[in-house]
This record gives C-alpha cells, structure tokens and sequence, in this order.
C-alpha cells in the first residue's frame, strides 16, 4: 500500500535519504525510527508528493506519487510534524471544509470524528486558540476524514499530554484492523515498541536495520530495542 523503490533525495551535497526500499501492506504499522536528521520527515514528504524525488520510485495504492499525484494522494492521509491549520476557524468549521474539499457526502462524518477525538467542546472554539495537543487531534482528523487507505504520522505523539496520547495510541491499531497501512516515523522508542508491526532504523539517510522488534534485536544481539538503536546508529 506505502512502497518505495531505490527512494532518495539530496540536498546540494548531502543524501537526505539514500536509496530506500520499503513496503508497508494493508492491515500494518510500520515505524520508522531515526535521530533527528536522519531523513523521517524527508522519507514521508517524498511520499505526500510534497517533495520530489532525486532518485527512485514512491507509490500509494499502487499509484506513482510523481506520475499520478492527485491519484496517490486521493488514498493518502498525512499528520505532519508541525501541522499548518486555518487559525480563525473553528475546528468544526476546520473539518467542514476539509471534508468539502475532499468532496465528502457523508455529513455525519465531521461529527463523528469530533466524538473520537474527544473535541465536541474544543469544535466550537477557533483554532488559534488551541492547545498542541487539540491542534494535533483535529489534523488527525483532518487527515483520516476521507477514509484513506494509507496513513502517514510523523511524530504523532510529540508534545503531547498523557491524555491525547493516548487518543491517538489507541487509534492507530484500530485503523490498521480496518486494513489502513500506517507509516509512522517517531524518535520516541517508547512509542514505536509496543505499537510497532515492524520498525526501520534510520541513520543519516540510509535504513540501517528493519524487521520486528525482536527480529532487529536478534540481529544485533541485545535485549532491548534501545541497546539495538543505539547499537545501529553509533557514530
Ligand atoms: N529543505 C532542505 N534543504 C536542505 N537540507 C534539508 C532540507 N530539509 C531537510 N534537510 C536535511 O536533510 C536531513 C534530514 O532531515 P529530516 O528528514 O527533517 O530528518 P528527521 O525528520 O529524521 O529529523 C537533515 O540533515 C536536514 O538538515
Ligand atoms: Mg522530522
């Protein structure tokens, strides 16, 4: 569902992200874990089309995201780091014009995000005046109103109180029971380990372990997916 070819961008003389190979099925969570600057956000703008690639292929749904953009990111939701939100609308008036925006019928559906994401009362209020953590729940929203086959979450939990945390914990394993193929890329191990289908390790551009937890802690002969991160990223 989220595949990538020999994917790599360069900035001037340094490799953003060298040559990476990836496929995260229907149904699957896979977490990609890096320092920072190690090349997540890159990774997951190259597959939102928001930027091109240097080198090699990227598909949603099948769909090139270079030849067929519209068609890629028609199946595709993305929360980004720092989400960029109309601040003078409410969040309620926010996901409507989202949702007229992605051409959705179904009126019912703002609402029922708004109950998921705990915000019935945070609706009414503009969004200038949010917290981080309503902020991140109503891009969330955002990002899952058209029902898309793929979702990609970076750093989805950064910054957040316990409470909406947990919110959007509990929501990703519920979206990958409906099939949804998840991409998360976190530096936060706490996160990834016990979500995780899978977990990538990124280290300066290049995916340097990938497997399940156990698997990359069998590689690398330790007990514990922090021993085998920092194992896999030292200097
Ligand atoms: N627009 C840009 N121009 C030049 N270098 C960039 C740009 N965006 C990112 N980089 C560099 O690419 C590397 C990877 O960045 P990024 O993908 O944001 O890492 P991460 O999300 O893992 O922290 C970093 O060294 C960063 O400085
Ligand atoms: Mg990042």
């Amino acid at each position: 569902m989220i595949r990538a070819a020999g994917l790599c961008k360069r900035y001037g003389s340094q490799d953003a992200l060298r040559s990476l190979d990836l496929h995260v099925p229907a149904g699957e969570l896979f977490v990609l874990l890096g320092s920072n600057g190690a090349g997540k956000t890159t990774a997951m703008n190259l597959f939102a089309t928001l930027l091109r690639p240097t080198a090699g292929e990227a598909f949603i749904g099948g769909h090139d995201v270079v030849a067929e953009p519209m068609a890629a990111k028609a199946e595709l939701g993305y929360l980004p780091d720092a989400p960029a939100l109309y601040e003078r609308l409410t969040g309620s008036e926010f996901l409507e014009f989202v949702s007229d925006l992605r051409g959705i019928r179904d009126r019912g559906r703002v609402g029922e995000l708004l109950d998921v994401f705990d915000l019935q009362d945070a609706a009414r209020k503009l969004i200038g005046d949010y917290s981080l953590g309503m902020r991140k729940r109503v891009a969330l929203a955002a990002a899952i109103l058209h029902r898309p086959r793929a979702l990609l979450l970076d750093e989805p939990t950064g910054g957040l109180d316990p409470r909406s945390a947990r919110v959007v914990k509990d929501l990703i394993p519920a979206l990958c029971s409906e099939g949804v193929a998840v991409l998360m890329a976190t530096h936060v191990l706490e996160v990834a380990e016990p979500l995780a289908d899978r977990v990538g390790i990124l280290h300066e551009g290049s995916l340097v372990a990938c497997g399940t937890v156990d698997g990359i802690m069998g590689q690398t002969d330790v007990a514990s997916l922090e021993d085998a991160f920092l194992a896999a990223t030292a200097p």
